[in-house]
């Protein structure tokens, strides 16, 4: 037996991929994570134009390229009034990397790391990859996520916290009062506010706000092209935050990365940089799915807490609706793979055409009443 770090065994293979295998081929899969439509077209011809002009031939600065990290400039201050330097930007390989590198910058053994459960699956393992610890904190009834239980979840060892806004897996948006006691319990505790706001374009109702408007020298911001512009292949995504942060960031993002994907980056400039109406559209149709799940899901009987945001809704679920689900041909995803709290709750991701989403609510309803 080979010997390997104490720390990678601590993790595991995300649960939503046993779920996966365990599905058929002709199943109906409402266990997805990214958008079901096609990268814009002005995006991929942003790498269409840069491969053609050989500008992607080499590795590009540690922080990527003007273009893209202008792009991203201008986006903070469109969507948020927030005003960063482009060396306050690093171009990151997807979200995922972005996270890593937040954490990996500021945490390791003998911290404590406060993240949402049920949460986004890369947060307890990214931490255990640092070596610090992850303290799960449920979220409140209504799915969001709580400030009041973050601030009694701080002890002298913490160092960071996670919010996530609109969320995975409860599609759940933060009102802006959480989002500024989010900041201001980074002030206050003097901690690191991990935000991630990879779903922050995929809005219903309200706005997206950041702990970053309140707490700027404290918050991270993690983004990422991914869900906003259908590009989760392409992986790209960014950090958003203070200049010693982002140096810190950085040496990290040098050593594991290099850089992110030269046409990559030149995609995602070309994303932010022109038109955004696809954006919205994007969101349009998310939202009418969302209203004919979430009805389709009530009619059947569920609870379900109506999500403002992203593309997943979270019902609680009797015992044994998920396998009764995935055994009739629909995979949706057991809450407990995004943490204990999850526990009697399902994932269900409406990324996926209409058709398909009223096939799978028929046969949901089924499952259901063979289980109660
Ligand atoms: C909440 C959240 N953050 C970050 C990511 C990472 O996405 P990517 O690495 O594709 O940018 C995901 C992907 O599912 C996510 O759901």
């Amino acid at each position: 037996m080979p010997q390997f770090s104490d720390r990678v065994e601590r993790i595991a293979i995300s649960g939503i991929r046993e779920v996966f295998e365990a599905a058929g081929e002709d199943a109906i899969n409402l266990g997805l994570g990214q958008p079901d439509f096609p990268t814009p077209e002005h995006a991929r011809q942003g790498a269409i134009d840069a491969i053609e002009a050989g500008k992607t031939d080499a590795y590009t600065g540690n922080k990527g390229v003007p273009e893209l990290r202008e792009g991203i400039v201008q986006k903070h201050e469109r969507d948020l009034g927030l005003e960063y330097h482009p060396e306050q930007i690093i171009a990151t390989a997807g979200g995922s990397e972005a996270l890593h590198i937040a954490l990996e910058a500021h945490v390791g053994p003998g911290d404590e790391v406060i993240i949402p459960d049920p949460g986004f699956v890369a947060y307890d393992a990214l931490t255990k990859l640092t070596g610090a610890e992850p303290v799960p904190v449920p979220v409140r009834d209504d799915l969001t996520i709580d400030p009041g239980a973050i601030e009694a979840a701080i002890t002298e060892d913490t160092a960071a916290f996670v919010v996530n806004s609109p969320g995975n897996p409860t599609g759940a948006v933060s009102p802006v009062e959480d989002v500024e006691a989010f900041g201001r319990i980074a002030e206050e505790h003097d901690l690191l506010c991990i935000s991630d706001e990879v779903y922050g374009r995929i809005l219903f109702e309200g706005e997206h706000r950041s702990p970053a408007e309140f707490a700027p020298e404290q918050t991270v911001i993690v983004d990422s092209a991914s869900k906003t512009y259908s590009m989760t292949g392409w992986r790209l995504g960014w950090v958003a935050g203070a200049p010693e942060r982002v140096e810190r960031m950085l040496r990290a993002h040098q050593y594991v990365q290099a850089c992110a994907s030269a046409p990559a980056q030149y995609a995602a400039a070309s994303a932010l940089n022109g038109p955004q109406d696809v954006v919205g559209e994007m969101a349009e149709t998310f939202q009418a799915r969302r209203d004919l799940v979430v009805d389709g899901l009530r009619e059947i009987g569920l609870d379900v807490p109506e999500p403002e945001g992203a593309f997943y809704v979270m019902p609680e679920v009797p015992e044994g609706f998920v396998d009764e689900c995935i055994a009739r041909g629909v995979v949706v995803v057991p809450g407990e793979a995004f943490g204990d709290a999850g526990e009697g709750y399902a994932r269900i991701s409406y990324a996926t055409s209409t058709e398909e989403l009223e096939e799978a609510l028929a046969i949901m309803a089924e499952a259901y009443e063979s289980v109660i």
